[in-house]
């Protein structure tokens, strides 16, 4: 709804893109298991904030704070937390406005609320976290690259041609990519494989 009314009310509509996800039945059952809760439905209910996913992607920063204070003013919506990862990034470099919020859902007969979890994060923001979700799942097996911050992926001269924006994901062809880098260029399909795993591997909320 705020996404027509935007639409019709300004030049610019500062929603790039909505992209909505539940939970798969898989990752419910992992994260009770990994945060030791009963598996249970009130459990679920208790404890998952984010069965219900909403990320939207706007172009720049101060669009988000915007586009917040018109969500949250809807009266049907009340804020449960929040957390501001764009003004205090987290130590890999990640950055997104996360909101968990609950909306009464109508069924039949009778009225529910139910918990959301709403991620805001620009174009940027979202191609950083999707590229880096990417290469830190490739290199499971590789400490060194998992210990790298974001912050050294960009500066380091190896792996900084991952980051250059509108450029195919593929490094040039004097860059020496380390460890699971190296495999990833030089696997038979080479950046294109990494750009549909990329594609395929957008971070779970
Ligand atoms: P979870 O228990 O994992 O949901 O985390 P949390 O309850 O502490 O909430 P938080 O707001 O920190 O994270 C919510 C969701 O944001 C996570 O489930 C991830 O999908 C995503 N997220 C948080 N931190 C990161 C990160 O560093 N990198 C990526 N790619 N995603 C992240
Ligand atoms: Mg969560």
């Amino acid at each position: 709804m705020l996404n027509e009314e935007l639409s019709l009310q300004y030049d610019r509509n500062p929603i790039e893109t909505i992209k909505t996800r539940l939970k798969s039945p898989e990752s419910i059952l992992e994260k009770l298991h990994c945060k030791n809760y009963p598996v249970t439905v009130d459990s679920i209910e208790q404890n998952l904030n984010d069965i219900a996913g909403v990320r939207v992607i706007c172009a720049f920063p101060s669009d988000i704070y915007q586009l917040e204070e018109a969500f949250l003013k809807q009266d049907n919506i009340r804020l449960v937390e929040r957390k501001d990862y764009i003004a205090n990034p987290k130590s890999n470099g990640y950055r997104s406005l996360h909101l968990i919020v609950e909306i009464p859902i109508f069924l039949h007969d009778h009225k529910r609320l139910m918990r959301v979890e709403v991620q805001f994060r620009t174009i940027s923001m979202d191609w950083i976290c999707i590229l880096t979700t990417a290469l830190f799942s490739r290199s499971k097996n590789s400490t060194r690259m998992r210990s790298f911050s974001l912050g050294a992926m960009i500066c380091r001269k190896d792996t900084a041609p991952y980051f250059l924006p509108m450029r195919k994901v593929r490094p040039s062809r004097n860059s020496k990519p380390p460890g699971a880098m190296k495999s990833l260029v030089e696997s038979p399909e080479g950046g294109s494989q990494f750009q549909s795993k990329a594609n395929l591997s957008s971070p779970s909320m």
